[in-house]
């Protein structure tokens, strides 16, 4: 098994199924990154090896607790004691091993890239209808239909984010074709009231604010955060939803396109 730091910010375990090896890859990073990622894990001796306790590995694999992985591990435990891997405490020694740069594009091109993606729009809020909180995304995604569950990518830097992740609940509200100004709106205007101004908000049972017109409405709870490089991807599970036929609000290259459906 390899545990991945990657400089995304990521961890994760690789291969957890198998047990002839165990070691530690990272990706290049400043130092001071790679130090607090190290110090999640474990304790670092010199540049090549870390400490780790074997709750850590226990905790990273999705196999944990499955009889045939835990016979395995305990192998794999006795093992490494046996080779004098495992000091007094209990940590186990994994080698360190740094990944090469790996090839990329950069941001521009990213953002050059992605424009050419056509993305329907949403309003993500939170908060009451007294005190709302808002933001436009296009990064909505329906993940898991048992259990219900969709994500967001939030910018880290997003107003919204610290009222999301306090509130722990949030409403995506699928936009409409003819909710192109309630986007600039939510897009442009300062956090709060002002981004509520031009449409019909409602406070929803569970006490959020939502747009009955919208297409698609889902209340969330937030059940997971992971933060992936700029962003944070948020996960809710969906408590109720509703919806309503109509044609979405289509964001393609910094512009709204129009949209017909081929009957
Ligand atoms: C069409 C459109 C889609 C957007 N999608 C996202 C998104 O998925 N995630 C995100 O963090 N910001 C997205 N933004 C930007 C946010 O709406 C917002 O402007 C940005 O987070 C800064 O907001 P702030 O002024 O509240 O800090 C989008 C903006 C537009 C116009």
């Amino acid at each position: 098994m390899r545990i991945y730091l990657s400089e995304a910010g990521v961890i994760s375990l690789q291969q957890p199924e198998v047990f002839d090896r165990l070691d530690l890859k990272i990706d290049p990073m400043p130092d001071d990154r790679r130090a607090r990622m190290l110090a999640r894990l474990g304790r670092a001796e010199g540049e090549e090896h870390i400490r780790l306790d074997p709750a850590v590995l226990r905790f990273l694999s999705p196999l944990a607790g499955a009889p045939a992985w835990e016979e395995g591990f305990a192998l794999m435990l006795a093992k490494a004691a046996g080779a004098g891997w495992i000091d007094q405490a209990g940590a186990v020694r994994a080698h360190v091993v740094p990944t090469a740069q790996a090839r990329r594009i950069d941001a521009n091109t990213f953002r050059a890239t992605f424009r050419n993606l056509a993305a329907g729009v949403s309003a993500i809020t939170t908060g009451s209808l007294e005190d709302p909180v808002g933001m436009v995304a296009s990064s909505v995604v329906s993940i898991s239909a048992d259990p219900p569950l969709v994500g967001v990518l939030v910018n880290q830097t997003a107003s919204a984010l610290p009222y999301l992740r306090q509130q722990e609940r949030f409403a995506v509200s699928v936009l409409g074709q003819e909710h192109d100004e309630l986007m600039r709106e939510m897009a442009q205007e300062p956090q709060g009231k002002a981004r509520f101004r031009s449409a019909d908000w409602q406070e929803a049972e569970s006490g959020l604010p939502i747009l009955p017109a919208a297409l698609a409405v889902a209340e969330c709870r937030l059940i997971a955060e992971s933060a992936l490089g700029t962003h944070l991807l948020l996960v809710g599970l969906i408590e109720r939803s509703q919806q309503r036929p109509g044609l979405p609000l289509v964001y393609f290259d910094g512009g709204i396109l129009p949209v017909t459906l081929n009957a």
